[in-house]
């Protein structure tokens, strides 16, 4: 009783903050005002004479710096597979990120849930925990990933009916399947967009002798990946790019079709699609016809790439809806689980 009358008061005062830390980008909803940041989980460090580590830059300032600086910075990626791979940097960034959010009139520390990858482990959810304490949060509730992605897609995950989502993120695509408010089977698939820009840095390279940089390869990605075939002619159908010769060693320029983009993703859209036809294939008969009814809800910035609704949907035979900012839902269904606290209790851990 006492607790909770003082949790009301500390809560009239503090912003509440649900926190997608991702692979590729963290994204933060505060109560009422929305998702207010969206930057790359990456960070520049300076590291002295002494070898101490110094915090430069974080999110997109720290991106742009990526392969472009002096021997003693560095730019890093704190997290991998979804999990904490560095945890001091991961702290500091992720308290920049909060401080950010927060304003210069913050007086209470905010309540946070952060969103976690199905299959993290009793030691990650620990460190994952302790960091954003560390990183300022007065209490850390922490809600897996797809259930709080079914949750900014607008589902009743409540009911007892099968609702589907696959959620494309940087490093990771989780597949589930909920009902009743729980994860009923699901799959992790180590692969997301990073693999996505990877596969086309190996496409240039062999086939082209071009060595270009994930940046690089993530633009191209961005604005000529696709999944399959396009119907019609697309806007964009080529892009110049810049890299290295790898036979001269010199800069050169090359125009890049959309056709060798959709070539160099091909993998990895089949690999996403194996593991959608497999989680459909253990899930029970009940759940299954559901899905059939109301089809399967795609998150996450990779589910952005052009036509992976439709290889996904041919594979399977089932509608794929793709939802509003998809690269934000997994961060405003953390905060609608942040505002049903008390409601979802067991749900979060
Ligand atoms: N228009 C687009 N087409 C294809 N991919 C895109 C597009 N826009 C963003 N992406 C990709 O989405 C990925 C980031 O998605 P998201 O922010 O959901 O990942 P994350 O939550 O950080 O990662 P994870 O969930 O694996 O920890 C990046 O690889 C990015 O390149
Ligand atoms: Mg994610």
């Amino acid at each position: 009783m006492a607790r909770s009358f003082l949790d009301g008061v500390l809560g009239a005062f503090s912003q509440d903050m649900a926190i997608d830390l991702g692979t590729a980008s963290t994204a933060i909803h505060v109560r009422r005002r929305g998702v207010v940041c969206r930057e790359p989980s990456v960070v520049a460090l300076y590291s002295d004479h002494n070898g101490d580590r110094r915090v430069l830059a974080v999110g997109q300032e720290a991106r742009a710096m990526l392969g472009r600086t002096p021997p003693d910075v560095e730019v890093v990626r704190p997290l991998r597979d979804g999990v904490i791979a560095d945890f001091e940097v991961t702290e500091a960034m992720l308290r920049m990120f909060m401080h950010q959010c927060m304003g210069p009139n913050h007086v209470v520390r905010p309540r946070t849930v952060l969103s976690i990858p199905t299959s993290t482990i009793d030691v990650e959810r620990r460190a994952i925990r302790e960091c954003a304490e560390a990183a300022g949060s007065r209490e850390v509730h922490l809600v897996e990933e797809p259930l709080a992605a079914a949750l900014g897609a607008g589902l009743d995950v409540s009911e007892a009916a099968g609702n589907m989502v696959i959620d494309v993120g940087g490093g990771t695509t989780e597949i589930a399947v909920i009902s009743m408010g729980r994860i009923a089977n699901h799959a992790t698939l180590k692969v997301g967009g990073d693999q996505m820009d990877e596969a086309i840095v190996r496409y240039l390279r062999d086939a082209r002798g071009l060595l270009v940089g994930p940046v690089t390869a993530e633009e191209l990605k961005i604005h000529l990946g696709a999944a399959a075939p396009a119907g019609r002619r697309d806007g964009n159908t080529a892009m110049d790019v810049r890299g290295r010769d790898l036979v001269t060693g010199y800069p050169r320029a090359l125009r890049v079709h959309q056709d060798e983009v959709r070539e160099a993703l091909s993998g990895i859209v089949q690999l996403i699609v194996d593991c959608l036809l497999a989680t459909l294939d253990k899930t029970s008969p009940e759940l299954a016809a559901d899905i059939v009814d109301k089809g399967i809800v795609m998150t996450g910035g990779g589910a952005q790439l052009r036509r992976l609704d439709r290889a996904l949907g041919q594979a399977t035979g089932l509608p794929i809806i793709v939802v509003d900012d998809p690269a934000s839902a997994v961060a405003r269904g953390a905060g609608m689980a942040l505002d049903h606290i008390e409601v979802l209790g067991a749900a979060l851990a």
